[in-house]
């Protein structure tokens, strides 16, 4: 071969590879999350494909701080559970070779809340989407056990043996950890399937009655029901997974009842002059009222009602 074939080929060789370095996925690809993720949960996973060669290391930025990925080379996945906060969060995946940036990907997640005015309607371009179909357990199921390990009713001895554990581990770190969770029997109330292989019940009620039988035939006997107990939508106010508040309450009482109740907020009572009682804010709103139902008017504890008279 002549000199000047080598050198042209060195050139077509040095063209393409240029070429390559313009083109977006020859660094990174994101795997998950996919852009302008609505979602309830403070966690999520972030999950990308990385070229080895042109990439030799990660930052995930997102509104609670820069999480470094040191790669590891003997896999072609990088996984990481980050978290998040109420509202928009974005995240930004940056990859450097020799401390260089090459490449930088965003993904905006919205996390709502019905709990709060400002967390409640996620601006218009964000959509809820499902993981876990046959296409996207695809790309993970090489090194992940993508199938149901429990026995109904039956805790892991060991949680971490639960398949679910290894992406979702941080879904029960908290303070108050619920026992179907915490136990990892994850399909207790994850158990329809439909766009998602673990949807829950709609409303999630039937769920919870089926182990919490006496609260159901308590409060359907009540007279008085709160509306937000009717709805059926148990975690509104509770998180079914965890919470780092006693009954995995989402927010402290008081907070979880003035969120939706702003009117009663002391000062604003004392101009309306509403009956409610509540005006010390040292007292909880549950030590006069239930939340779910009862056979008082606005739902007052008896013992209340024997005070007012
Ligand atoms: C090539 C093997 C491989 C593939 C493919 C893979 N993972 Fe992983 N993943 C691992 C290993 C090994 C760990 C444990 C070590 C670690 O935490 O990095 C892990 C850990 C995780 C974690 C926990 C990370 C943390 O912060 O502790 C999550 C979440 C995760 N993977 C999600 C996924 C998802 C989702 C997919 C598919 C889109 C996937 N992984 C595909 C190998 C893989
Ligand atoms: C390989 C990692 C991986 C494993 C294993 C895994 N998940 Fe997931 N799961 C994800 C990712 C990624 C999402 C998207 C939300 C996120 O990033 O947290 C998700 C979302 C979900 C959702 C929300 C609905 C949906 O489809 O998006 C539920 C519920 C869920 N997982 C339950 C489970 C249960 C139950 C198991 C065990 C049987 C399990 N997951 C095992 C990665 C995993
Ligand atoms: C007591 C019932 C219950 C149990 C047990 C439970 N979940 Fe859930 N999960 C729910 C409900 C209800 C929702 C929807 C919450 C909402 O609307 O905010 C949900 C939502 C989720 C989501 C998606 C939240 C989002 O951001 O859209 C994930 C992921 C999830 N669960 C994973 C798990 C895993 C993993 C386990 C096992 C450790 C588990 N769940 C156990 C009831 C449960
Ligand atoms: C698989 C059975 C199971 C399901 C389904 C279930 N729970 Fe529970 N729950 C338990 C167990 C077990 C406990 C702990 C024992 C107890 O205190 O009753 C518990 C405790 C609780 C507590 C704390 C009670 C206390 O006095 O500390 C609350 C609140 C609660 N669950 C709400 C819910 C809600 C809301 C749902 C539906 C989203 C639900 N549970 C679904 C089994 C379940
Ligand atoms: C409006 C908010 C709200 C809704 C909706 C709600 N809860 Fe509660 N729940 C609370 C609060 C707050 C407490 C703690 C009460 C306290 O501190 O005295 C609680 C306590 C509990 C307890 C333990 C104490 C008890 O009364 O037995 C259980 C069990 C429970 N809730 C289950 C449920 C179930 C099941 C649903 C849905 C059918 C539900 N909750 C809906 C706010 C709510
Ligand atoms: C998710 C929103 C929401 C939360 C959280 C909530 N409520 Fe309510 N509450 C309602 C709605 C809706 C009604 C029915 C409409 C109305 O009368 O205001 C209602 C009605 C009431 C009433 C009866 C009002 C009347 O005039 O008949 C009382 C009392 C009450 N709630 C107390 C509480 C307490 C105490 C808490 C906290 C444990 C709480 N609520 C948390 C939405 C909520
Ligand atoms: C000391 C007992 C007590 C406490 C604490 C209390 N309430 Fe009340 N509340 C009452 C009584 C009694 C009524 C019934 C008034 C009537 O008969 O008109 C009432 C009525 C209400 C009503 C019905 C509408 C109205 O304004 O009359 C709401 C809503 C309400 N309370 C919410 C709350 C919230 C939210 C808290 C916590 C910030 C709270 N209450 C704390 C005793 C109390």
């Amino acid at each position: 071969m002549r000199l000047s074939h080598l050198y042209l080929r060195a050139v077509i060789f040095l063209f393409i590879s240029s070429a390559n370095l313009v083109s977006e996925d020859k660094f990174i690809e994101v795997l998950t999350p996919q852009e302008n993720r609505l979602q309830t949960e403070l966690t999520l996973n972030v999950v990308v494909k990385a070229d080895k060669k042109s990439v030799d290391a990660i930052k995930i930025a997102s509104p609670l701080g820069v999480i470094d990925i040191n790669l590891d080379n003997s896999r072609e996945m990088q996984c990481k559970n980050i978290s998040l906060r109420l509202g928009e969060n974005r995240v930004v995946i940056r990859s450097y070779k020799n401390k260089i940036l090459v490449d930088e990907k965003t993904r905006d997640v919205y996390v709502a809340s019905q709990l709060y005015h400002q967390f409640k309607y996620p601006p218009q371009k964000y959509s809820k989407s499902y993981f876990h179909n046959d296409t996207n357990e695809k790309s993970c199921a090489s090194c992940h056990n993508m199938s149901v390990n429990e026995v109904k009713g039956v805790a892991f001895v060991d949680v971490t043996k639960s398949n679910c554990y290894s992406c979702h581990k941080n879904i029960t770190k908290e303070k108050y950890a619920h026992a179907p969770a915490a136990n990892w029997l994850c399909t207790s109330c994850h158990d329809k399937k439909n766009q998602s292989k673990y949807l829950t019940q709609e409303p999630v009620n039937g769920s919870c009655f089926e182990c919490h039988e006496e609260n159901q035939e308590l409060w359907s006997a009540a007279k008085y029901h709160h509306e937000p107990l009717d709805s059926g939508d148990c975690s509104r106010c509770h998180n079914p997974h965890a919470s780092p508040y006693a009954m995995f309450i989402r927010k402290e009482v008081n907070e979880i009842c003035l969120g939706c109740h702003k009117e009663q907020n002391s000062r604003a009572r004392e101009k309306e002059r509403s009956g409610c009682m509540g005006v010390d804010e040292s007292q909880k709103c549950t030590s006069c009222h239930t939340p779910h139902a009862s056979n008082q008017p606005f739902f007052l504890k008896k013992m209340v009602n024997k005070v007012i008279k």
